[in-house]
């Protein structure tokens, strides 16, 4: 995470995030798909969608009890008509077949949503028929989703007949992601974000197939959250007004899961939590000086307890952030009680923050879960984290090789590339950015687990130049879609320099 000045503009900026996430070849002429799929082939021929296109399940194994796919296909259905109102003369467009429904075979009955699910579908478009069906197959229901997301891609509005189109049918598409985790950050304690702005970013999410809302919930500035098992912790907002309650994050979770996104929760200790001490003064080592969470204090660890606990109950995805980063000991060593206590356990201030990460990563196993840890517990005591740790690196380039080569498993989101609240950082630096730098090794490849890109490696552009213009397409679709995305040209991301077409901005 980030100290300082950066910190009041972590992750501001994610209305615009989406230009520069996942990733994308572009040679294939017209193919305005993105991220670019695995594989993909088309034809040359023309279909309209019918007036009653429907979904059709035979022979799913998926019940669809709970109607994911239902939600998910009127939303294809609304993505698609934009907004514009789809009433062209049916009975005059002999000349173009017609596309009469879409049916989707899922194989795998459950749905539920965890890390390492397949999410892999295939799409194909015949260009012939009678009547013609697209057909989509996938494992999971969660596959399924994203082969919808593709398909939305392939529909286009035409203006002279007002009927929605797909053009260069057949085809046929076989897709998965690169990466299980596709993460994107949102900080709700520097910046409260109300419910349907998260919300529309995890529709925007599922546009560009990320799969992981990682939700820096709570921090040194506010602590938004209702905490049923410690309530006077949400004494910390900024404001009675700018606070989640449980069955807000519960909304927040069930819609994403709904969209095939799972929700990572973070509290980020001991070094980002001096909002809790509003609500509890005990966790402050003392009234001036406040943070870290004072370790001396069983009660800390209780308060820990008590916000896993209860988060056990919401947050279901495998792992739970814990944290972890710029953790600055000067106030362990100048409060005289925290001093006292060192002395007798024999701890100096380093090895204090050891303890405290190990104890907290404890608590988290006792409720079930894996855990993500800032990069500098690792860089400071590697060694001793619990195998079951995922390090996130942030500080720049490096770590992951060294993470991966200790065994554990990384999560790559280097500031110097892609940190979305720095406005200068152009989209290429983003596109180029490689996760597996320096890693050659396949056993160590498969341990980094993210944290962004859908397109397998092959398939990627060398040269970001190649994707502009179909990443300048996805930008206008995602403003179609009313995703406030930013023009790609121009230095960062910043307003448009001129007036002008949105596909050439
Ligand atoms: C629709 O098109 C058909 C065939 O071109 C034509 O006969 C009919 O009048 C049109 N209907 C309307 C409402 O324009
Ligand atoms: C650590 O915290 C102390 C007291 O809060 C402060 O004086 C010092 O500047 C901080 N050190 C760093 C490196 O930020
Ligand atoms: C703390 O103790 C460890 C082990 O004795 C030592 O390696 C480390 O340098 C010490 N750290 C500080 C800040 O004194
Ligand atoms: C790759 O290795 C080089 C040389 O050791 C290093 O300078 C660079 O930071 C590494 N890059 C990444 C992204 O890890």
């Amino acid at each position: 995470m980030l100290q300082g000045k950066m910190k009041r503009g972590f992750c501001v900026s994610f209305v615009v995030w989406v230009v520069v996430v996942a990733a994308g070849f572009a040679s294939v002429d017209g193919l305005n798909v993105w991220p670019m799929p695995e594989s993909v082939s088309k034809g040359l021929s023309s279909l309209y969608l019918s007036k009653g296109f429907r979904l059709l399940t035979e022979g799913s194994e998926y019940r669809d009890e709970s109607g994911i796919l239902k939600d998910g296909f009127l939303r294809l259905l609304d993505v698609v008509e934009s907004a514009h109102v789809v009433d062209g003369n049916w009975t005059g467009y002999d000349s173009l077949a017609a596309l009469e429904g879409l049916h989707v075979v899922v194989f795998s009955p459950s749905d539920e949503l965890q890390y390492g699910i397949d999410e892999s579908y295939k799409l194909s478009i015949p260009a012939t028929g009678n009547p013609i069906y697209a057909h989509l197959e996938a494992q999971t229901v969660y596959g399924a989703l994203h082969g919808l997301q593709t398909f939305s891609q392939l529909c286009h509005f035409n203006f002279e007949t007002r009927i929605i189109e797909v053009h260069k049918a057949p085809w046929v598409i076989k897709d998965q992601p690169r990466f299980s985790y596709r993460g994107l950050l949102i900080d709700t304690s520097r910046h409260y974000q109300p419910l349907p702005m998260i919300k529309n970013v995890i529709d925007a999410m599922a546009y560009t197939k990320l799969n992981v809302l990682h939700w820096h919930i709570v921090d040194s500035q506010s602590f938004p959250l209702e905490i049923p098992s410690f309530p006077k912790l949400w004494n910390g907002a900024y404001s009675p007004s700018e606070r989640y309650t449980m069955d807000d994050a519960v909304e927040v979770v069930q819609y994403a899961q709904r969209r095939g996104v799972n929700v990572l929760a973070e509290i980020d200790v001991p070094g980002h939590a001096r909002s809790w001490g509003i609500g509890y003064p005990s966790l402050w080592p003392s009234s001036n000086c406040r943070q870290p969470l004072d370790v001396s204090n069983e009660f800390t660890f209780k308060v820990i307890d008590g916000i896993l606990s209860d988060f056990s109950k919401v947050f279901k995805f495998k792992f739970v952030h814990l944290g972890g980063d710029e953790v600055n000991t000067s106030c362990w060593t100048v409060t005289p009680h925290v001093k006292n206590w060192l002395k007798k356990q024999g701890l100096n201030e380093s090895e204090a923050y050891e303890y405290f990460v190990l104890r907290a990563q404890k608590i988290a196993l006792s409720h079930g879960y894996e855990m993500v840890n800032w990069e500098e517990t690792f860089n400071d005591f590697g060694n001793k984290l619990n195998p079951k740790t995922v390090v996130h690196n942030w500080l720049g380039g490096g770590v992951a090789q060294r993470v991966v080569a200790a065994g554990l498993r990384c999560i790559v989101s280097n500031q110097d590339q892609w940190y979305l609240h720095y406005m200068e950082t152009t989209w290429p630096q983003f596109y180029m950015n490689e996760p597996l730098t320096n890693i050659t090794n396949p056993k160590q490849q498969e341990l980094v687990i993210g944290e962004r890109l859908w397109t397998p490696f092959d398939k990627l552009a060398k040269d970001p130049n190649l994707v502009a213009g179909r990443l300048a397409h996805f930008r206008c679709l995602l403003n179609q879609r009313g995703v406030a995305a930013a023009p790609l040209f121009g230095n960062g991301r910043a307003v448009p320099n001129y007036p002008g077409s949105c596909y050439k901005q």
